[in-house]
């Protein structure tokens, strides 16, 4: 089959790959020169393990096409993704303009049947209005039809989330349509569950809002867990093994970040209102959320003596999660900010977010590792759970630190261990553990 990406992020340049690794003819468009300029040169806009090898292999063999002219890809294809960002606008809304502009650039192109699948997070009706835009903007009566088709990948493992994903949601005005996706990712051999356009664009929503519900409960049931002598690392296995609950997505910490979750549930939450239903379950979600990080460095102050004036605090970890040089909404963004206000110096390591973290922090003092950026401090933070720092020599670090105060932000320490080489170890949910190993 032909087929057109429109938008090469995460979600249009890894579904545009893989189509075309399973033999499809693929054209990736992108309205940004430059992007598409790097992509022809081979180099990746975005970082993500596996995807320049994926790239290459694909365009070596002619399957993979990455261009401008949208409208020339349309009249090419049969099946046309629309991969654009819908970010959101300063009320919580997302902003819609790419997808309208999509749309509009769509119907130039439709010189034949087409199938326009949306697999950018849209608010639920958001394929009525394609349809619509459309509609009003083809040359001619030339018909098409438009499916939802959510995206679940998850950046990091963005390729192995898309070739094996949990399931394929089609949602698709007609069977006949659902067919001619169903006949695309057929190669997956994945489950496939066809509803209508609206529920399918309902469970994009919902599954974020979920899984972001699940890891502020864990988070809540954590400041518990310090206010009544639990451990919260004992108490997300114990729930987990319930096959209801299951154990995924309950890791406490410093909260939910990236381009999704936050996003997403506050558009959910901006939906529910518009209709009528104040979504208060979700809300709060969004506000644990938000306190997290709050909680974390009051707790940081205190052991600071009651200010972070003239202190020196190193942060480990910058990226919203690991594996990933993405700050989109990282927790590390709101800790930073709230520090050099109340007048810390911050030393910050991450293996690969810097460059992008100097693009909002361009005055702080990056270092070539987290020993350089643990030297001299007053303190130290985990704030991303990068592999690299668990296992680091934590003699070393503590013997280059001016204090050996540590404040784990994402659990990834032995509390028993690290107090005995002499760290004053503070971490989430964990006031047993701590005790324990006093
Ligand atoms: C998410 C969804 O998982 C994916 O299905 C969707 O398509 C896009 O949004 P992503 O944002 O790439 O993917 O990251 P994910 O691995 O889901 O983590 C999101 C955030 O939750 C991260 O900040 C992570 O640190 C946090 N998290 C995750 C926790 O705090 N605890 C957990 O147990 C799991």
């Amino acid at each position: 089959m032909n087929i057109c990406v429109i938008g090469t992020g995460y979600v249009g340049l890894v579904t545009g790959c893989v189509f075309s690794d399973l033999g499809n003819e693929v054209y990736c468009v992108d309205n940004n020169p430059e992007k598409i300029a790097m992509l022809e040169r081979g180099e990746m806009p975005i970082y993500e393990p596996g995807l320049e090898e994926l790239v290459k292999r694909n365009v070596d063999d002619k399957r993979l096409f990455f261009t401008q002219d949208l409208r020339k890809s349309v009249e090419r294809s049969d099946v046309v993704f629309i991969a654009v960002g819908t970010p959101p606008k300063p009320n919580g809304d997302p902003d819609m303009s790419f997808v309208s502009a999509a749309a509009n650039e769509i119907a130039a192109g439709l010189n034949r049947y087409k199938v326009i699948v949306n697999k950018s997070t849209v608010p639920v009706g958001t394929g009525n209005l394609v349809r619509e835009i459309i509609e009003k903007n083809r040359p001619n009566d030339v018909n098409f039809d438009v499916v939802s088709n959510p995206e679940f990948l998850r950046e990091g493992s963005a390729i192995k989330d898309t070739l094996e994903p949990d399931r394929i949601v089609i949602g698709a005005p007609n069977q006949v349509v659902a067919m001619k996706l169903l006949e695309l990712y057929a190669p997956l051999e994945r489950p496939m569950l066809i509803t209508d356009v609206a529920s399918a664009e309902m469970i994009k929503y919902a599954s974020n809002a979920f899984l972001a519900t699940k890891i502020s409960f864990s988070n809540a049931i954590a400041n518990i867990c310090e206010a009544v002598g639990a451990d919260i690392v004992q108490v997300i296995k114990g729930m987990g093994s319930d096959s209801r609950i299951g154990p995924a997505f309950l890791n406490a910490g410093l909260g939910y970040g990236g381009s999704c979750f936050p996003k997403d549930s506050s558009a959910l939450a901006q939906t529910a209102e518009k209709h009528g239903y104040d979504f208060t379950l979700l809300k709060a979600v969004m506000e644990v959320n938000r306190e997290q990080p709050k909680r974390f460095l009051n707790r940081l102050r205190t052991e600071l003596g009651g200010t972070f004036e003239g202190k020196s605090v190193g942060v480990l970890g910058l990226a919203f999660k690991p594996n990933t040089d993405d700050m989109r909404d990282a927790k590390s963004v709101d800790i930073i900010t709230d520090l050099l206000s109340e007048g810390a110096s911050i030393s910050a390591y991450d293996p690969i977010a810097m460059e992008n973290t100097r693009k909002i922090f361009p005055h702080i003092r990056y270092t070539k590792n987290a020993y350089e950026a643990a030297h001299g401090m007053d303190a130290l933070l985990i704030v991303t759970e990068w592999n690299e720092f668990k296992l680091l020599d934590m003699e070393r670090i503590k013997s280059v630190m001016k204090t050996p105060l540590l404040f784990d932000g994402r659990n990834i320490y032995d509390p028993a261990k690290l107090r005995k080489i002499g760290f004053n170890y503070h971490c989430i949910g964990r006031t047993t553990a701590t005790l324990l190993s006093k």
